[in-house]
Protein backbone atom coordinates (compact mmCIF):
# COMPACT_ATOMS: atom_id res chain seq x y z
CA UNK A 1 0.00 0.00 0.00
CA UNK A 2 1.40 3.56 -0.72
CA UNK A 3 0.05 5.33 2.26
CA UNK A 4 -0.69 8.77 2.63
CA UNK A 5 2.29 11.33 2.83
CA UNK A 6 0.24 12.79 6.18
CA UNK A 7 0.17 9.32 7.75
CA UNK A 8 3.82 8.56 6.68
CA UNK A 9 5.23 11.00 9.22
CA UNK A 10 2.64 10.46 12.19
CA UNK A 11 4.74 8.01 15.20
CA UNK A 12 2.96 5.60 17.18
CA UNK A 13 1.79 6.99 21.02
CA UNK A 14 4.77 6.39 23.15
CA UNK A 15 2.83 6.45 26.34
CA UNK A 16 0.28 4.07 24.52
CA UNK A 17 3.17 1.96 23.39
CA UNK A 18 4.90 1.25 26.81
CA UNK A 19 0.94 0.61 28.41
CA UNK A 20 0.99 -2.51 25.53
CA UNK A 21 4.06 -3.49 26.64
CA UNK A 22 3.70 -3.77 30.52
CA UNK A 23 0.18 -5.16 30.08
CA UNK A 24 1.54 -8.11 28.08
CA UNK A 25 4.13 -8.78 30.30
CA UNK A 26 1.36 -8.79 33.31
CA UNK A 27 -0.77 -10.93 30.95
CA UNK A 28 2.13 -13.58 31.31
CA UNK A 29 2.13 -13.67 35.23
CA UNK A 30 4.83 -11.34 35.12
CA UNK A 31 4.64 -8.90 38.84
CA UNK A 32 4.44 -5.39 36.84
CA UNK A 33 4.59 -2.15 38.70
CA UNK A 34 2.89 -0.02 36.10
CA UNK A 35 4.00 3.48 36.41
CA UNK A 36 3.40 4.14 32.83
CA UNK A 37 -0.74 5.05 32.76
CA UNK A 38 -2.16 7.97 32.01
CA UNK A 39 -5.25 7.55 33.04
CA UNK A 40 -6.83 7.49 37.01
CA UNK A 41 -6.89 3.66 38.46
CA UNK A 42 -10.20 4.45 40.44
CA UNK A 43 -13.27 3.28 39.21
CA UNK A 44 -15.56 5.47 37.44
CA UNK A 45 -18.00 6.69 40.41
CA UNK A 46 -21.19 4.82 40.88
CA UNK A 47 -23.67 7.55 40.39
CA UNK A 48 -22.00 8.08 36.99
CA UNK A 49 -22.54 4.70 35.90
CA UNK A 50 -26.02 4.14 37.19
CA UNK A 51 -26.52 7.42 35.24
CA UNK A 52 -25.25 5.40 31.78
CA UNK A 53 -27.35 2.39 32.87
CA UNK A 54 -30.45 4.07 33.26
CA UNK A 55 -29.90 5.34 29.57
CA UNK A 56 -29.17 2.28 28.22
CA UNK A 57 -32.63 0.98 29.70
CA UNK A 58 -34.60 3.80 28.47
CA UNK A 59 -33.17 3.34 25.06
CA UNK A 60 -31.01 6.82 25.01
CA UNK A 61 -28.88 4.42 22.38
CA UNK A 62 -29.56 6.19 18.91
CA UNK A 63 -28.27 9.48 17.05
CA UNK A 64 -28.05 12.79 19.09
CA UNK A 65 -27.21 16.34 17.87
CA UNK A 66 -23.93 16.35 15.73
CA UNK A 67 -21.96 18.22 19.03
CA UNK A 68 -23.70 17.59 22.15
CA UNK A 69 -27.42 17.07 23.47
CA UNK A 70 -28.21 20.47 25.20
CA UNK A 71 -28.25 19.13 28.91
CA UNK A 72 -24.83 18.87 28.59
CA UNK A 73 -23.71 21.77 26.94
CA UNK A 74 -25.95 23.49 29.89
CA UNK A 75 -23.93 21.43 32.04
CA UNK A 76 -20.91 22.14 30.53
CA UNK A 77 -21.40 26.03 30.45
CA UNK A 78 -22.24 26.02 34.13
CA UNK A 79 -19.36 24.19 35.08
CA UNK A 80 -16.81 26.55 33.09
CA UNK A 81 -18.45 29.45 34.94
CA UNK A 82 -19.02 28.21 38.32
CA UNK A 83 -15.37 26.56 38.08
CA UNK A 84 -13.32 28.99 36.05
CA UNK A 85 -15.37 32.03 35.41
CA UNK A 86 -15.71 31.62 31.58
CA UNK A 87 -19.04 32.62 30.54
CA UNK A 88 -20.09 30.83 27.41
CA UNK A 89 -23.38 29.83 25.61
CA UNK A 90 -24.47 26.10 24.83
CA UNK A 91 -23.94 27.25 21.16
CA UNK A 92 -20.59 28.22 21.84
CA UNK A 93 -20.08 24.20 23.11
CA UNK A 94 -18.61 21.29 21.31
CA UNK A 95 -18.61 17.92 22.84
CA UNK A 96 -16.60 15.54 21.11
CA UNK A 97 -15.15 11.70 21.65
CA UNK A 98 -12.22 12.29 23.85
CA UNK A 99 -10.22 16.17 24.59
CA UNK A 100 -7.96 14.39 22.50
CA UNK A 101 -10.19 14.36 19.53
CA UNK A 102 -11.66 18.07 20.78
CA UNK A 103 -7.51 19.16 19.86
CA UNK A 104 -7.25 17.35 16.50
CA UNK A 105 -10.73 18.87 15.05
CA UNK A 106 -9.33 22.62 16.75
CA UNK A 107 -6.15 22.06 14.19
CA UNK A 108 -7.94 20.63 11.32
CA UNK A 109 -10.29 23.79 11.49
CA UNK A 110 -7.54 26.53 12.26
CA UNK A 111 -4.82 25.64 10.48
CA UNK A 112 -3.74 26.02 6.85
CA UNK A 113 -0.32 24.56 5.53
CA UNK A 114 2.48 26.79 6.06
CA UNK A 115 1.21 27.90 9.53
CA UNK A 116 2.75 27.65 12.52
CA UNK A 117 1.79 26.24 16.04
CA UNK A 118 3.87 26.76 18.93
CA UNK A 119 4.18 24.17 21.65
CA UNK A 120 6.53 24.25 24.72
CA UNK A 121 8.42 21.69 25.13
CA UNK A 122 8.11 18.89 27.20
CA UNK A 123 4.83 18.23 25.85
CA UNK A 124 2.28 15.92 25.68
CA UNK A 125 2.61 13.75 23.06
CA UNK A 126 -0.01 14.22 20.56
CA UNK A 127 -0.02 18.08 19.94
CA UNK A 128 3.07 17.90 18.05
CA UNK A 129 1.96 14.86 15.67
CA UNK A 130 -1.73 16.58 15.39
CA UNK A 131 -0.12 19.68 14.53
CA UNK A 132 1.37 18.29 11.80
CA UNK A 133 -1.76 16.02 10.74
CA UNK A 134 -2.94 19.35 9.84
CA UNK A 135 -0.13 20.10 7.41
CA UNK A 136 1.24 22.62 9.76
CA UNK A 137 4.09 22.97 11.04
CA UNK A 138 5.32 23.08 15.66
CA UNK A 139 7.74 25.43 16.47
CA UNK A 140 9.19 23.75 19.97
CA UNK A 141 10.05 26.29 22.92
CA UNK A 142 12.27 24.16 25.25
CA UNK A 143 11.37 25.06 28.92
CA UNK A 144 13.33 23.51 31.56
CA UNK A 145 13.37 23.27 35.51
CA UNK A 146 15.20 26.52 35.39
CA UNK A 147 11.97 28.25 34.63
CA UNK A 148 9.62 25.65 36.21
CA UNK A 149 8.76 24.36 32.88
CA UNK A 150 7.09 27.14 31.74
CA UNK A 151 7.67 29.37 29.07
CA UNK A 152 7.75 33.39 29.37
CA UNK A 153 7.97 36.49 26.84
CA UNK A 154 11.69 36.34 26.08
CA UNK A 155 11.20 32.67 25.08
CA UNK A 156 8.18 33.44 23.25
CA UNK A 157 9.49 36.16 21.34
CA UNK A 158 12.42 34.04 19.89
CA UNK A 159 10.14 31.90 18.30
CA UNK A 160 6.99 33.82 16.90
CA UNK A 161 6.86 35.47 13.23
CA UNK A 162 4.02 36.16 10.69
CA UNK A 163 2.93 32.57 10.17
CA UNK A 164 2.63 31.60 13.83
CA UNK A 165 -1.02 31.08 14.18
CA UNK A 166 -1.21 29.31 17.29
CA UNK A 167 -0.11 28.49 20.89
CA UNK A 168 -1.15 25.23 22.52
CA UNK A 169 -1.25 26.03 26.56
CA UNK A 170 -0.97 23.21 29.03
CA UNK A 171 -1.23 23.52 32.48
CA UNK A 172 -1.39 21.63 34.46
CA UNK A 173 0.90 20.18 32.41
CA UNK A 174 0.96 16.70 31.35
CA UNK A 175 3.90 15.42 31.67
CA UNK A 176 5.65 18.06 34.50
CA UNK A 177 2.68 18.32 36.65
CA UNK A 178 4.02 22.50 36.50
CA UNK A 179 1.00 24.84 37.04
CA UNK A 180 1.17 28.76 35.48
CA UNK A 181 0.26 31.27 38.23
CA UNK A 182 -1.86 34.31 37.49
CA UNK A 183 0.96 36.76 37.09
CA UNK A 184 2.64 34.71 34.47
CA UNK A 185 -0.86 33.82 32.68
CA UNK A 186 -1.50 37.34 32.66
CA UNK A 187 2.09 38.71 31.18
CA UNK A 188 1.36 35.72 28.35
CA UNK A 189 -1.97 36.55 27.28
CA UNK A 190 -0.23 40.51 27.28
CA UNK A 191 2.05 38.92 24.67
CA UNK A 192 -0.33 36.85 22.32
CA UNK A 193 -2.70 39.82 22.29
CA UNK A 194 -0.37 42.25 20.86
CA UNK A 195 0.99 39.33 18.52
CA UNK A 196 -2.51 37.95 17.62
CA UNK A 197 -1.65 34.62 18.20
CA UNK A 198 -4.61 32.23 19.32
CA UNK A 199 -4.31 30.19 22.18
CA UNK A 200 -5.55 26.80 22.56
CA UNK A 201 -5.68 25.90 26.42
CA UNK A 202 -5.89 22.59 27.27
CA UNK A 203 -6.99 22.23 31.04
CA UNK A 204 -7.68 18.48 31.38
CA UNK A 205 -6.13 18.50 34.75
CA UNK A 206 -7.36 21.80 35.71
CA UNK A 207 -9.08 19.81 39.15
CA UNK A 208 -6.15 17.64 39.70
CA UNK A 209 -4.28 20.45 41.76
CA UNK A 210 -1.97 20.09 45.09
CA UNK A 211 -0.74 22.75 47.93
CA UNK A 212 -1.57 25.74 46.93
CA UNK A 213 -1.47 25.98 43.32
CA UNK A 214 -4.76 27.09 41.83
CA UNK A 215 -5.86 26.31 38.08
CA UNK A 216 -6.65 29.68 36.34
CA UNK A 217 -7.82 29.69 32.87
CA UNK A 218 -5.92 32.01 30.79
CA UNK A 219 -9.41 32.39 29.01
CA UNK A 220 -10.41 34.12 32.50
CA UNK A 221 -8.59 37.26 32.49
CA UNK A 222 -10.01 39.41 30.01
CA UNK A 223 -12.83 39.53 27.49
CA UNK A 224 -10.12 39.93 24.64
CA UNK A 225 -8.03 36.93 25.33
CA UNK A 226 -11.21 34.92 26.21
CA UNK A 227 -12.05 35.82 22.67
CA UNK A 228 -8.58 34.67 21.08
CA UNK A 229 -8.62 31.39 23.22
CA UNK A 230 -10.32 27.88 22.89
CA UNK A 231 -10.22 26.01 26.01
CA UNK A 232 -10.10 22.40 25.89
CA UNK A 233 -11.61 20.62 29.06
CA UNK A 234 -13.40 16.99 29.46
CA UNK A 235 -14.25 14.44 32.08
CA UNK A 236 -11.64 11.80 31.44
CA UNK A 237 -8.96 12.38 34.09
CA UNK A 238 -11.45 14.39 36.85
CA UNK A 239 -13.88 11.56 37.34
CA UNK A 240 -12.00 8.62 36.34
CA UNK A 241 -13.65 8.52 32.45
CA UNK A 242 -11.24 7.58 30.31
CA UNK A 243 -13.02 4.87 28.45
CA UNK A 244 -16.14 6.82 28.01
CA UNK A 245 -15.14 8.97 25.50
CA UNK A 246 -16.36 12.93 26.33
CA UNK A 247 -14.18 15.69 25.88
CA UNK A 248 -15.34 19.33 25.12
CA UNK A 249 -14.22 23.08 24.27
CA UNK A 250 -15.53 26.08 24.47
CA UNK A 251 -14.95 28.86 21.92
CA UNK A 252 -16.73 31.67 19.67
CA UNK A 253 -19.86 30.43 17.62
CA UNK A 254 -17.68 30.53 13.99
CA UNK A 255 -15.62 28.15 15.48
CA UNK A 256 -17.66 25.76 17.20
CA UNK A 257 -19.88 25.96 14.21
CA UNK A 258 -16.59 25.20 11.92
CA UNK A 259 -15.79 22.12 14.50
CA UNK A 260 -19.57 20.89 14.25
CA UNK A 261 -19.28 20.70 10.23
CA UNK A 262 -16.22 18.45 10.80
CA UNK A 263 -17.73 15.89 13.41
CA UNK A 264 -20.90 15.79 11.26
CA UNK A 265 -18.46 13.98 8.22
CA UNK A 266 -16.24 12.30 10.52
CA UNK A 267 -17.44 10.84 13.80
CA UNK A 268 -20.71 12.02 14.29
CA UNK A 269 -21.85 12.58 17.89
CA UNK A 270 -19.77 11.19 20.67
CA UNK A 271 -21.37 8.19 22.37
CA UNK A 272 -25.17 9.09 22.98
CA UNK A 273 -24.75 6.64 26.66
CA UNK A 274 -21.48 8.80 28.08
CA UNK A 275 -23.15 11.80 27.16
CA UNK A 276 -25.74 11.41 29.81
CA UNK A 277 -23.06 9.59 32.16
CA UNK A 278 -20.81 13.07 31.39
CA UNK A 279 -23.65 15.32 32.42
CA UNK A 280 -24.26 12.92 35.82
CA UNK A 281 -20.26 13.74 36.18
CA UNK A 282 -20.17 17.46 36.22
CA UNK A 283 -23.78 18.01 37.20
CA UNK A 284 -23.43 15.83 40.34
CA UNK A 285 -21.99 14.96 43.49
CA UNK A 286 -18.18 16.46 43.42
CA UNK A 287 -17.32 14.59 46.70
CA UNK A 288 -16.07 11.89 44.60
CA UNK A 289 -13.10 14.35 43.04
CA UNK A 290 -11.97 15.64 46.41
CA UNK A 291 -11.55 12.13 47.41
CA UNK A 292 -9.26 11.28 44.11
CA UNK A 293 -7.08 14.47 44.52
CA UNK A 294 -6.87 13.81 48.09
CA UNK A 295 -5.32 10.49 46.80
CA UNK A 296 -3.55 11.54 44.28
CA UNK A 297 -1.70 14.13 46.99
CA UNK A 298 -0.93 11.33 49.13
CA UNK A 299 0.69 8.95 46.45
CA UNK A 300 2.24 12.13 44.88
CA UNK A 301 4.11 12.42 48.28
CA UNK A 302 4.86 9.21 48.68
CA UNK A 303 6.69 8.83 45.47
CA UNK A 304 8.34 12.46 46.24
CA UNK A 305 9.89 10.67 49.60
CA UNK A 306 10.99 7.90 47.70
CA UNK A 307 12.49 9.19 44.79
CA UNK A 308 14.68 11.74 46.97
CA UNK A 309 16.71 9.27 48.55
CA UNK A 310 17.27 7.58 45.13
CA UNK A 311 20.71 9.00 43.91
CA UNK A 312 21.34 9.69 40.15
CA UNK A 313 17.24 10.47 39.91
CA UNK A 314 16.72 14.00 39.79
CA UNK A 315 12.91 15.36 39.79
CA UNK A 316 10.47 18.59 39.66
CA UNK A 317 8.01 18.68 42.18
CA UNK A 318 4.57 18.15 40.59
CA UNK A 319 1.92 20.76 41.28
CA UNK A 320 -1.11 19.40 39.13
CA UNK A 321 -1.72 16.49 37.26
CA UNK A 322 -0.70 13.27 38.49
CA UNK A 323 3.03 12.30 37.13
CA UNK A 324 6.75 13.46 38.01
CA UNK A 325 9.15 14.00 35.53
CA UNK A 326 12.55 12.64 36.56
CA UNK A 327 15.87 13.66 35.14
CA UNK A 328 17.82 10.16 34.69
CA UNK A 329 20.80 11.67 32.66
CA UNK A 330 23.19 11.09 35.16
CA UNK A 331 22.90 7.79 35.13
CA UNK A 332 24.28 7.51 31.43
CA UNK A 333 21.64 6.23 29.67
CA UNK A 334 18.86 7.69 27.01
CA UNK A 335 14.94 8.20 27.60
CA UNK A 336 14.41 4.69 25.94
CA UNK A 337 17.29 2.76 27.48
CA UNK A 338 16.39 3.61 31.25
CA UNK A 339 12.62 2.61 30.53
CA UNK A 340 13.14 -0.03 28.17
CA UNK A 341 15.73 -1.34 30.96
CA UNK A 342 14.01 -0.92 33.88
CA UNK A 343 10.62 -2.81 32.16
CA UNK A 344 12.92 -6.04 31.21
CA UNK A 345 15.29 -6.09 34.25
CA UNK A 346 12.96 -4.75 37.24
CA UNK A 347 9.22 -5.47 35.67
CA UNK A 348 8.93 -1.67 36.28
CA UNK A 349 7.10 0.72 33.81
CA UNK A 350 7.74 4.40 32.80
CA UNK A 351 7.86 6.58 29.79
CA UNK A 352 10.31 7.77 28.53
CA UNK A 353 10.80 11.68 28.04
CA UNK A 354 11.28 11.19 24.36
CA UNK A 355 8.21 11.24 22.99
CA UNK A 356 7.53 14.37 24.63
CA UNK A 357 10.63 16.09 23.71
CA UNK A 358 13.24 15.60 26.37
CA UNK A 359 15.27 12.58 25.95
CA UNK A 360 17.09 13.44 29.82
CA UNK A 361 14.11 12.42 31.29
CA UNK A 362 11.16 9.65 32.21
CA UNK A 363 8.05 10.43 33.19
CA UNK A 364 6.24 8.32 36.29
CA UNK A 365 2.74 8.22 36.90
CA UNK A 366 1.11 7.82 40.59
CA UNK A 367 -2.12 6.88 39.38
CA UNK A 368 -1.63 3.50 41.09
CA UNK A 369 -1.92 2.52 44.89
CA UNK A 370 0.57 3.31 47.64
CA UNK A 371 1.53 -0.38 47.54
CA UNK A 372 2.04 -0.98 44.33
CA UNK A 373 4.25 2.51 44.64
CA UNK A 374 6.42 1.57 47.52
CA UNK A 375 7.40 -1.80 45.71
CA UNK A 376 8.31 0.08 42.73
CA UNK A 377 10.28 2.70 44.31
CA UNK A 378 12.08 0.34 46.10
CA UNK A 379 12.69 -1.93 43.03
CA UNK A 380 13.85 1.28 40.93
CA UNK A 381 16.36 2.33 44.01
CA UNK A 382 18.02 -0.85 44.03
CA UNK A 383 18.20 -1.30 40.05
CA UNK A 384 19.70 2.47 40.48
CA UNK A 385 22.24 1.43 42.94
CA UNK A 386 23.64 -1.60 40.81
CA UNK A 387 23.51 0.67 37.94
CA UNK A 388 25.47 3.40 39.63
CA UNK A 389 28.22 0.49 40.97
CA UNK A 390 29.24 -0.40 37.52
C1 LIG B 1 -2.58 16.88 28.27
C2 LIG B 1 -3.65 15.99 27.77
N1 LIG B 1 -4.59 16.48 26.97
C3 LIG B 1 -5.58 15.73 26.48
C4 LIG B 1 -5.67 14.37 26.79
C5 LIG B 1 -6.77 13.54 26.18
O1 LIG B 1 -7.80 13.25 27.04
P1 LIG B 1 -9.02 12.33 26.60
O2 LIG B 1 -8.82 10.99 27.20
O3 LIG B 1 -10.25 13.04 27.11
O4 LIG B 1 -9.02 12.27 25.11
C6 LIG B 1 -4.69 13.79 27.61
C7 LIG B 1 -4.72 12.35 27.90
O5 LIG B 1 -3.75 11.74 28.27
C8 LIG B 1 -3.67 14.62 28.12
O6 LIG B 1 -2.72 14.12 28.93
Amino acid sequence: MKFSKRIVNVGPSTTLAITAKAKSLKGQGFDVVNFGAGEPDFDTPLHIKEAAIKAVREGFTKYTPTTGIKDLKSAICESFKLDYNLAYEPSQIVVSCGAKHSLYNIFQVICNAGDEVIVPSPYWVSYIEMVKLAGAKPIIIETSTHNDFKVNCSLFKKAVNKRTKAFILNSPSNPTGSVYNIKELEELADFLLTHNIFTISDEIYGKLIYDDARHISIASLNKEIFRQTIVVNGPSKTYAMTGWRIGYLGTSDDIASAIGRLQDHSTSNPTSISQIAAVAAIKGDQSCVLEMVSEFKRRRDLMISGLEKIDGIHFFKPRGAFYIFCDVSDLGLSSEEFASRLLEEEYVACVPGKGFGLDTHVRFSFAISQPEIEKGINRIAKWVRQLRKK
